[in-house]
């Protein structure tokens, strides 16, 4: 009897000891994680939320929630990694300030666009109010989310995006209650509509202008600086918007200067350029409206998601610091060379302030090979001389043939497929043939590894060769820039730390969409694509996916509808102890139905009358027809992800 004997994964260290150095190789946890993640004794994830004091144990917090009912997916926000960053940010500016004697102050602003969660915004505010942290918004309903409760005396409000009568007269009757609204103009018939409004209310209006800059920003969102940028006034419309402000005699409203080049700018040289062309704006702006006092930023400070401190798309290749300091050196010199005095310097910088403060937590349901089971063989069924020919070409493949072996198996395999179509072979054989053409390739794969130059097409059996992570969670509801963009994120268990993990792998979501996965991962030198995670044992097994915290749940969809996941924000108590300070459950099934127009009560009306016909019909008993209505029922009311 022949019986294949699958190949044994080479481990990755030959020691037995498994430590956080290895870990970090593998999952390179100090490159993105900047001291706010790393790993303990006990082979679980740790934050520590102001990058050196205390530290939470990620898995407990879990085990915990679910001790309570609250399972995942679970959205933890991290309230003290916020207010780091936030003072990070500030730090920064207020050292670059120091350094080079400049003449003015820094003022960081949220554009709540990155994170719109009121808890979320929340912190933010709070944590910002010893900075004068400012709002920024970026449409008419971001604008009546915040104007009430953005109460930070002397905060700016700034007003972005595309503007009508009613955007704009919120935006300046909110004045009289004490916002600082600054209305940006970023489109030409704006500053008029801005005139009309304030002088029928009897606002003064501070106004700010939006320049589109020739400069390009770098990264995936370069597109949103240069000559063909969206948004933004170009040199001929500052000209005539400072006419018309003139004309009214309302220069002195004219306050700011704003640019943004786009988000994510993953290389200095982009910032720089920037700067040196926004400045000029300023400079020449600020002679002839003397009310000028503000260079906004805008956004666009990047996150280094993959730690390899490069201007590779999920990267960046300079620092917070270095940003700061270059931002301030370009605007003070750039002023004093104009004799014009140094304006507030403000950033609308969103996803450095939030992307860290968030982790997901999903659990692994299940998990396959990508090329079906291998499990236990034995000799082919029946004797179809295809079947005895992979047989053959997995016993006698050596280092020097498998590439032609290689060629040979899939040519095999498309004879064995063509004549199952013809029904010259049974369902038992193509299982077996199928079966004993993945241990070939695991068994070429091998083998190649003694070869000094190894084939691309061998090389890429690793792919083929990976096991799929089935994960409890939504790829497009939680991850979506890693579905649209490519935009990697890292993901690495968050407990057995302190084993080895084996097995080569990709996670796939809960959707029925073959794009609902992630199979590019980071690595300290390019991304990967797959990661190495732990078989599964009788224990719930957990994966953290990190560095969600902006524009994630944001851009969420609901594809299958699969709604929010549960959400808790951590906070450090006085003793420096964990505390869960606000629960957020995640939707239930009736409320995403609602978002798509079905009504429960409608539902639950439907659903007896077709069991009133059924009962009748005598398909269903009166016990049936009551435990159906009650699953039904409670199924509205529960999380839409699986119940593990
Ligand atoms: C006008 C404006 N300000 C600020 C931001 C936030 O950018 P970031 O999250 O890169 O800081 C954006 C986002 O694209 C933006 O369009």
């Amino acid at each position: 009897m022949t019986v294949f004997v699958p190949p044994v994964e080479k481990p990755i260290s030959s020691k037995n000891v498994w430590n956080s150095s290895k870990n970090n190789e593998m999952f390179w946890i100090h490159g993105w994680g900047e001291n706010y993640f790393d790993i303990n004794e006990k082979g679980h994830i740790i934050v520590r939320p102001d990058r050196n004091g205390p530290t939470f144990d990620l898995y407990e917090m879990v085990q915990s929630l679910v001790q309570r009912g609250i399972d995942p997916p679970i959205l933890f926000r991290f309230d003290g990694i916020i207010k780091d960053r936030i003072q990070r940010l500030c730090a920064s500016f207020d050292g670059a300030i120091r350094e080079f004697n400049y003449q003015n102050h820094y003022r960081p602003a949220f554009p709540i666009k990155v994170n719109q969660q009121k808890h979320v915004v929340d912190v933010i505010r709070n944590a910002g109010k010893d900075f004068l942290l400012g709002l920024e918004v970026g449409s008419k309903p971001e604008l009546v989310g915040v104007l009430s409760i953005h109460n930070t005396d002397g905060a700016l409000l700034l007003c972005n995006g595309y503007k009508d009568a009613e955007y704009i007269e919120l935006a300046l009757l909110s004045r009289k209650i004490g916002r600082r609204s600054i209305i940006i103009v970023e489109q030409f018939y704006e500053l008029n509509l801005v005139l009309e409004i304030a002088s029928k209310l009897g606002i003064d209006a501070e106004i700010g202008f939006r320049m589109k800059p020739s400069s390009k920003g770098s990264g995936i969102w370069a597109t949103s600086g240069g000559d063909m940028a969206k948004f933004g006034l170009n040199i001929h419309e500052i000209i005539m918007g400072v006419e018309i402000l003139k004309k009214a005699g309302k220069d002195h409203w004219l306050k700011l200067l704003h640019f943004h080049i786009g988000s994510q700018i993953t290389s200095i040289v982009s910032i720089k350029k920037a700067l040196r062309e926004a400045t000029r704006m300023y400079t020449e702006l600020a002679k002839l409206c003397p009310s000028m006092s503000f260079f906004d930023t805008g956004g666009g400070l990047g996150v280094d998601y993959d730690g390899t401190r490069t201007s590779s798309d999920s990267s960046m290749n300079y620092s917070m610091e270095e940003y700061a300091r270059d931002i301030v050196y370009a605007v003070g010199s750039a002023c004093d060379e104009a004799h014009i005095p140094h304006p507030v310097i403000v950033s609308e910088s969103g996803r450095a302030i939030v992307a860290h403060s968030s982790v997901l937590v999903t659990e692994v349901i299940d998990v396959a090979p990508i090329l079906g089971p291998v499990g236990e063989m034995g000799p082919p069924p029946g004797n179809h001389e295809l079947l005895g020919e992979m047989l053959n070409l997995y016993q006698t493949v050596t280092p020097k043939t498998c590439h032609e072996v290689l060629n040979d198996a899939y040519d095999l395999r498309h004879n064995i497929l063509e004549q199952f179509i013809q029904g010259n072979i049974s369902l038992a054989e193509r299982g077996y043939a199928e079966s004993a053409f993945r241990h070939l390739l695991a068994r070429i794969r091998q083998l190649s590894k003694e070869l000094k130059y190894v084939p691309s097409d061998i090389e890429k059996l690793d792919e083929k060769l990976l096991k799929m992570y089935f994960c409890n969670f939504s790829v497009f509801q939680s991850l979506p820039d890693s579905w649209a963009i490519k935009q990697l994120f890292p993901v690495m268990p968050i407990h057995r730390l302190n084993e080895e993990p084996k097995v080569r792998a990709t996670i796939v979501d809960l959707t029925c969409d073959s794009d609902g996965k992630i199979d590019r991962f980071v690595h300290p030198k390019e991304s990967a694509k797959y990661i190495h995670l732990h078989e599964l044992d009788k224990t719930p097994y957990y994966l953290g996916i990190f560095l969600v915290g902006a524009y994630q749940e944001t851009l969420g969809g609901l594809h299958n509808l699969f709604g929010d996941t549960n959400a808790v924000h951590i906070d450090m108590d006085e003793a420096g102890n964990w505390v869960f300070k606000h629960e957020i459950e995640g939707n239930s099934m009736s409320e995403v139905l609602r978002y798509v127009q079905y009504d429960s009560a409608d539902l639950i009306e439907r659903l007896r009358l077709s069991i009133e016909k059924a009962l009748k019909e005598g398909r269903l008993t009166n016990e049936e027809s009551a435990q159906l209505k009650k699953r039904f029922k409670e199924a509205l009311e529960h999380y839409t992800y699986l119940v593990v």
